[in-house]
C-alpha cells in the first residue's frame, strides 16, 4: 500500500534525464511525508519526503521511507539521499533497483519490491541506460516517403514538423543516412537545445548543413571514408556497436530520422526501441518511390516484426501512430 502510493507519486515526477521517483515516509503506520522528484537538478524524491515531513511537524528519527526507485549514494547536481536518509536513521524500502551501477546495492535497504512495475515506469531510463532509439518518419497514406524523384519536402504538416523539431531537443543525438543528407541536405535543428548529428555513410557533401556538430560514421573497408570518421564496423556501420560506443560518449537517447535504408539496416541490427511514424492525407505513388524500411525485406510474413502498444493521435491534419518494437 505504500510503495503503491510512491509509484502514484512517482507518475507526476517530469525530470528527465533522470528516472521518475516517488517517496513517502511512514510512521507507525502512517504516512507522514510525501514527495516527487520534480524537475531535473531540483531535489529528490526522497529529500522532498523529508521536507513535506519536517514542515507538517513529523518526527521521522526511526521511520520507514518507500522509494520507487533505489535511492542515489552518490553525489550528483544534488548530494546523496543515501545521506539524508541515513541522517534521520531511517529504514529504506525500495521498488525497482537502480539501473546505474554506482546507485544499485544499498547494504541496508530491502527490495526490490516492484521491479516489473519500476521498469515499466521508467522504460525509457532503463533503456536508455544503455541507449534508447527510435525511429521517427513520416509516409503518405499510400505508404511513400519521397516521391519517386527522392523529393520529400514536406509530407507531414507544419505541426507534426513542430513537434519532431521539439522532440530533436530532448533527444542527445539525431541520427541520418548519407543518402537523406545527399537528397534533403537538413539542418535537423531542434526548438532550443540542438542535438548532436550523426551522419552514417561515407559519401558526405562538404557543405551538408548538418555537418556542424555532427559525427559522420563510417567502417574499416569504406573507399571514400572522411579523416575524421567514427569508424565502426568492417565492412558496414556496425549499429549495434555504434549504440554502444554512443552511450559511452554520454549519447544515450537517438532519434532517426531515415532514410528507409539506414531504417532497415536499424531494425536488422536490433538497436530500435520505438517508432514515431507520421501518416499524411496524401498520395503519392510510384513503383520507385521509397517507403519507410527499404534494405531486402523479409521473405515471409510469418517472420515480420510486430508493434507493440500501438497508440494513435491526432497531429493537424496527420496522424501519428507510435509503437514498440
Ligand atoms: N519522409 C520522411 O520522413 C523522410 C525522412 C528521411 C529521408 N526521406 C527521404 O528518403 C530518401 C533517402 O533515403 P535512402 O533510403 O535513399 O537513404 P538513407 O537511408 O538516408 O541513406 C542510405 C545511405 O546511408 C549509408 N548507410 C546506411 N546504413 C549504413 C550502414 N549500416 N553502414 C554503412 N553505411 C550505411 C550509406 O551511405 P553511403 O552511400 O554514403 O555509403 C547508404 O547509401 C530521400 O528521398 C529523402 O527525401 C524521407
Amino acid at each position: 500500500m505504500y510503495m503503491k502510493r510512491a509509484f502514484e507519486l512517482a507518475q507526476n515526477a517530469d525530470p528527465y534525464p533522470n528516472p521518475k521517483v516517488g517517496a513517502v515516509i511512514v510512521r507507525n503506520g502512517i504516512i507522514i511525508g510525501e514527495g516527487y522528484h520534480k524537475k531535473a537538478g531540483r531535489p529528490h524524491a526522497e529529500i522532498e519526503a523529508i521536507n513535506d515531513a519536517l514542515a507538517k511537524g513529523e518526527d521521522i528519527k526511526g521511520a520507514i521511507i518507500y522509494v520507487s526507485l533505489e535511492p542515489c549514494s552518490k553525489h550528483g547536481r544534488t548530494p546523496p539521499c543515501t545521506e539524508a536518509i541515513r541522517k534521520y536513521g531511517m529504514k529504506i524500502v525500495y521498488g525497482t533497483r537502480d539501473p546505474n551501477q554506482e546507485h544499485s546495492g544499498q547494504p541496508d535497504a530491502e527490495g526490490p519490491t516492484n521491479q516489473e512495475e519500476g521498469e515499466k515506469l521508467n522504460r525509457e531510463y532503463f533503456e536508455t541506460w544503455n541507449c534508447f532509439v527510435a525511429i521517427k518518419m513520416a509516409m503518405s497514406i499510400d505508404g511513400k516517403t519521397a516521391t519517386r524523384t527522392g523529393d520529400s519536402k514536406w509530407i507531414s504538416c507544419e505541426e507534426s514538423r513542430k513537434l519532431v523539431r521539439k522532440w530533436r531537443s530532448s533527444y542527445d543525438a539525431v541520427m541520418v543516412g548519407a543518402g537523406t543528407v545527399r537528397t534533403d541536405n537538413p539542418k535537423l535543428s531542434g526548438e532550443g537545445k540542438n542535438p548532436v548529428k550523426i551522419i552514417i555513410g561515407d559519401n558526405v557533401p562538404g557543405d551538408a548543413q548538418c555537418l556542424e556538430n555532427a559525427i559522420v560514421v563510417s567502417c574499416e573497408n569504406a573507399q571514400k571514408k572522411r579523416g575524421d570518421a567514427l569508424i565502426c564496423g568492417k565492412n558496414e556501420v556496425d549499429l549495434r556497436l555504434l549504440k554502444r560506443k554512443l552511450a559511452e560518449r554520454g549519447l544515450r537517447k537517438i532519434l532517426i530520422e531515415g532514410g528507409s535504408e539506414l531504417n532497415a539496416k536499424a531494425l536488422e541490427y536490433g538497436i530500435v526501441n520505438k517508432i514515431y511514424l507520421f501518416i499524411a492525407p496524401k498520395i503519392i505513388g510510384g513503383k520507385d518511390a521509397k517507403g519507410v524500411i527499404g534494405g531486402k525485406g523479409i521473405d515471409k510474413i510469418a517472420n515480420a516484426k510486430s508493434a507493440r502498444n500501438m497508440k494513435l493521435s491526432h497531429i493537424g491534419e496527420d496522424i501519428l501512430l507510435e509503437f514498440d518494437i
